[in-house]
């Protein structure tokens, strides 16, 4: 088997209610997904499907009261029971967060330069003056120039492209073994995006680091990783390597969405997914999929269909391999 980096084993995430007297709400129901050291993995799903709360999971930053069940393991450890110390050592050194939106997430009143090092000279990993210049070299290597003027400048002096490589330095700065990249450049122009995801793909390649890379764009997320992991309504109904599932999607939902967005290279109509997406804590006994699905049984409604092994994957859905042919023609038509 080899080796994990991450390892998320039927995470289950139940948030507190809203008032007393309702119920806890489910937010994930059913997550599993592995990273290897050096591969990257595509979380893909509408938005609403758990991908924000999953990487929460693994950064140990589940909101207060939530309850998590299942394993989500670093190198064998387990995230879900550090505390203290061990916790905070993690997320600074082991594990790095790329943000959608880094206004959202950067001080607009200090220096680019102060928030790019704030973390690691926290830490102790490095003195102010070595993190600055390890800082100015990175950005050279992410295509900034004149890094030395750029680090003294305020946020709202940097355009969002400018901002989101930043973000991505502040990522590498630790020598992380993995990133979690989640919407990296959704927030960006059109044209900007396709430059900072290839920065990033580079860098991640470069340095052999993991990466969990989230969006709700699957082309995008086929391009860049090698294995992926589709989510919908709290469940991670099929995982594993992205050629294959971009080629040929075992799961409804999957072909589901392949089919429906516009495609670049045919003159096909996309077909939009009947129904609208349901969360987590509407689901009920069933596969969270069986409402909108086309080939959804007695049984897919009544039973929810446990994850499995189907080939190099695994696929939540009763009948992954009859519906194979099916799925097969629809993502090609
Ligand atoms: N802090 C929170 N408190 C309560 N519910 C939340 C919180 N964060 C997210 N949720 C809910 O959890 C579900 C999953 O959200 P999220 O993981 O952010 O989805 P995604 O990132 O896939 O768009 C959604 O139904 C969302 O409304
Ligand atoms: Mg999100």
């Amino acid at each position: 088997m080899k080796e994990r980096l991450l390892d998320i084993e039927h995470l289950h995430v139940e948030l507190p209610p809203r008032d007393r007297r309702a119920a806890p709400r489910t937010v994930i129901h059913d997550a599993s997904l592995s990273v290897a050291p050096g591969e990257s993995v595509g979380l893909v799903g509408e938005s609403g499907s758990g991908k924000s709360m999953t990487t929460k999971a693994v950064m140990g930053l589940l909101p207060r009261g939530a309850v998590a069940t299942g394993k989500v393991g670093f190198r064998g450890h387990s995230i879900l029971d550090m505390k203290g110390r061990e916790l905070a050592d993690f997320r600074a050194q082991r594990v790095a967060m790329i943000y959608q939106d880094p206004r959202a997430h950067i001080n607009p009143l200090r220096t680019v330069g102060d928030f790019l090092v704030e973390g690691v000279v926290a830490s102790r990993m490095m003195r102010r003056a070595e993190a600055l210049e390890a800082a100015c070299a990175l950005l050279r290597d992410v295509g900034v120039p004149d890094p030395e003027r750029r680090i003294a400048q305020y946020p709202h002096q940097l355009s969002g492209g400018l901002l989101q490589r930043m973000m991505i330095v502040m990522a590498l700065l630790p020598s992380p073994e993995l990133i979690l990249a989640d919407e990296p450049t959704t927030a960006l122009d059109m044209t900007v995006q396709s430059d900072v995801m290839a920065i990033l793909a580079e860098q991640i390649r470069e340095r052999s680091l993991g990466m969990l890379f989230i969006t709700h764009d699957l082309d995008l997320a086929a391009a860049v990783t090698d294995s992926l992991a589709v989510m919908y309504a709290g469940v991670v109904v099929e995982h594993g390597p992205a050629a294959d599932i971009y080629a040929a999607p075992r799961h409804p939902y999957t072909a589901a969405l392949l089919a429906s967005r516009p495609s670049p290279t045919s003159v096909r109509r996309p077909v939009s997914i009947p129904g609208r997406p349901v969360s987590a804590f509407e689901v009920g006994e069933g596969c969270v999929f069986a409402s909108r699905c086309a080939h959804a049984t007695g049984q897919c409604r009544t039973q929810r269909p446990a994850p499995r092994r189907v080939g190099a994957r695994t696929v939540a859905c009763h009948h992954a391999e009859e519906l194979e042919p099916a799925l097969r023609e629809g993502a090609r038509a």
